[in-house]
């Protein structure tokens, strides 16, 4: 049964799905906006993990605990390094290695923010751009996963993220009532 891409407006920490993605820096210390949310109700836990692997290289993903999270695991996406900006090369690549993350451990849901347009300065449209053909190129092999969600914290990132899924695959967006 081919896995369903939903998108839905909301607080990514909230979700019980299977993990959460995390748009991390490759030192994978937790810092502010989805970071600083899965830090505050995660608990100590995951940055405690988080240290314990120690930096990743730019691109890659990496798994731990979901602490006190509804979440099982958090991915955390490395696309840029601290303190510097998220490129379409790292995005992309972050964004395939977190679906790999999933594969491995053989997850069945997992949710996705809008990685690098925070902090990290990457334009909206060109996030979702990247972000949901890294999906639909990774759905067109086996996979574990059921369904995946796009969460967006604002009206305008969700329109964004619905509008271009539909230049993609020319077929309306799903969105799920979490
Ligand atoms: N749920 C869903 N989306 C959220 C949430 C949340 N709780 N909080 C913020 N967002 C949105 C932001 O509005 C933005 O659109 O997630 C997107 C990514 O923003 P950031 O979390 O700032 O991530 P990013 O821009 O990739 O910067 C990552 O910031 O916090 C540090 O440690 C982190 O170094 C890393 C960098």
């Amino acid at each position: 049964m081919p896995a369903t891409i939903y998108f839905m407006k909301g607080d990514i920490t909230e979700l019980e799905v299977d993990a959460i993605v995390n748009a991390a820096n490759n030192e994978l210390i937790l810092g502010g906006g989805v970071a600083g949310a899965i830090r505050t109700k995660g608990g100590p836990r995951i940055q405690e993990e988080c240290d314990r692997i120690g930096s990743i290289r730019l691109g890659e993903a990496a798994v731990t605990t979901g602490g006190n999270l509804k979440a099982f695991c958090v991915i955390h996406a490395a696309s840029m390094e601290m303190g510097d900006v998220t490129t379409a090369k790292n995005l992309r690549s972050s964004t395939r290695n977190s679906l790999l993350r999933a594969e491995e451990k053989g997850l069945k849901t997992i949710a996705f923010p809008a990685i690098g347009t925070g902090i990290a300065g990457f334009p909206m449209e060109d996030c979702a751009t990247i972000m949901i053909s890294e999906v639909l190129e990774h759905l067109k092999s086996r996979s574990s996963l059921e369904k995946i969600y796009f969460v967006l914290y604002d009206d305008a990132a969700l329109k964004t993220f619905e509008e271009t899924y539909k230049k993609l695959t020319a077929r309306p967006a799903a969105t799920e009532k979490n």
